[in-house]
């Protein structure tokens, strides 16, 4: 790739209702000390009133405002999700509505919660095609409206939420510059992770109920475990193709699903548990929005200072992954 592809500004944004594990306690057979144990889950936001395009939106503002930059100039807006408010439209076309934007590229990626890395790709590419282009990208997810909340094996994994990155090209030594990404699937263990209704292989007929289909299903012990090896693999990958070791890794941000798969991953890279960048306590697993909340929040927080280098990894349903470099 000739031209650099930038993030410069990041927004993200999730609903103010909030549950703590105390507060999934009084409605599912559950108790802080298992979660906490298991996951490293303390609360996680729900919405209440708003959608997803409305999560979507208010990251997208953030963003905006932190690239200093207007809606008006962006060119092609992505999202990843697969908890958008409608099948059609997508949430991409109703947000390019919502900020009063006309005649853009506008597409929603569904590759769960590698949704906004294989988005940020899929940018990095438009950007190569077009180096004029403006890009805003976002992960963002209402996963609480496809949880079943009397099955305790999953309703206390997941939260809402949404987060943005606004991408441009830019020369190879400006701030933000994603050096490179690493994108991966295998459709073999595709069943271990699934949401089956709304798919035309359970077409809805007058009259039915919202079955069990509708809802999150995961055989978590065998996710758990391609995650930490798929994680790992291309992590370690994407460094050797850049001569790079865990040595020159500033910040690692995995995919905020599970304490401990991500402390996991950062131990079998060896990058060192300061430099793991984690905020699964405070916002549970949000799918395709944890990658870009993370890189906000740590953006915002400190974590991540400027000139770090940037280990992304990514895992989801597909099952997919992938992994991404990204200087600061
Ligand atoms: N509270 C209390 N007990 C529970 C709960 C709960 N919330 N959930 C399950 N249990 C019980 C089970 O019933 C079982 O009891 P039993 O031994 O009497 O049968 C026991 O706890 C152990 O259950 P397991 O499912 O074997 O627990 P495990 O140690 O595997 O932890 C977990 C489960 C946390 C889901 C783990 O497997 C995991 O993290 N997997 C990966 C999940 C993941 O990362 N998914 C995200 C990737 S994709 C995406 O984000 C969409």
């Amino acid at each position: 790739m000739s031209t650099f592809s930038h993030i410069r500004g990041l927004g993200f944004y999730v609903p103010e209702l909030c549950y703590s594990n105390k507060d999934l306690e009084k409605f599912v057979d559950t108790n802080d000390e298992w979660i906490t144990t298991r996951t490293g889950i303390k609360q996680r936001h729900v919405v209440e009133d708003e959608t997803c395009l409305d999560l979507t939106y208010n990251a997208a503002v953030k963003a905006l405002a932190n690239a200093e930059m207007e809606a008006e100039e962006l060119t092609h807006i992505l999202v990843g999700t697969f908890t958008g408010d409608m099948l059609i439209p997508s949430t991409a076309c109703q947000l390019m509505e919502r900020m009063g934007l006309k005649n853009r590229v506008a597409m929603d990626l569904s590759a769960a919660c590698s949704g906004f890395v294989y988005a940020l790709e899929v940018a990095r590419a438009l950007i190569n095609l077009h180096p004029d282009a403006k890009i805003l990208v976002c992960g963002a997810e209402v996963l609480t409206s496809r949880v079943n909340w009397e099955d305790r094996s999953t309703c206390v994994l997941f939260g809402d939420g949404a987060g943005a990155a606004v991408l441009t090209a830019g020369n190879d030594s400006e701030p933000g510059k994603v050096i490179d990404t690493l994108l991966s699937s295998d459709g073999g263990p595709s069943m271990n992770l699934t949401v089956q209704g709304s798919g035309s292989s359970f077409p809805y007929k007058m009259g039915d109920t919202v079955g069990d289909e509708y809802f999150i299903k995961m055989q978590g012990r065998e996710v758990y475990k391609h995650a930490v090896r798929s994680m790992t693999a291309i992590s370690n990958e994407i460094l050797k193709r850049h001569n790079l070791t865990a040595e020159d890794v500033d910040v690692l941000l995995p995919h905020q699903a599970n304490l401990r798969i991500i402390e996991a991953v950062g131990k079998k890279l060896g990058v060192p548990r300061e430099k793991v960048f984690v905020n699964v306590d405070k916002f549970g697993n949000t799918s395709a929005a944890s990658i870009p909340i993370g890189l906000a929040d740590a953006r915002e927080s400190g974590f991540i200072k400027d000139g770090d280098l940037v280990l992304l990894a990514t895992f989801g349903g597909g099952l997919t992954w992938g992994s991404s470099l990204i200087q600061f």
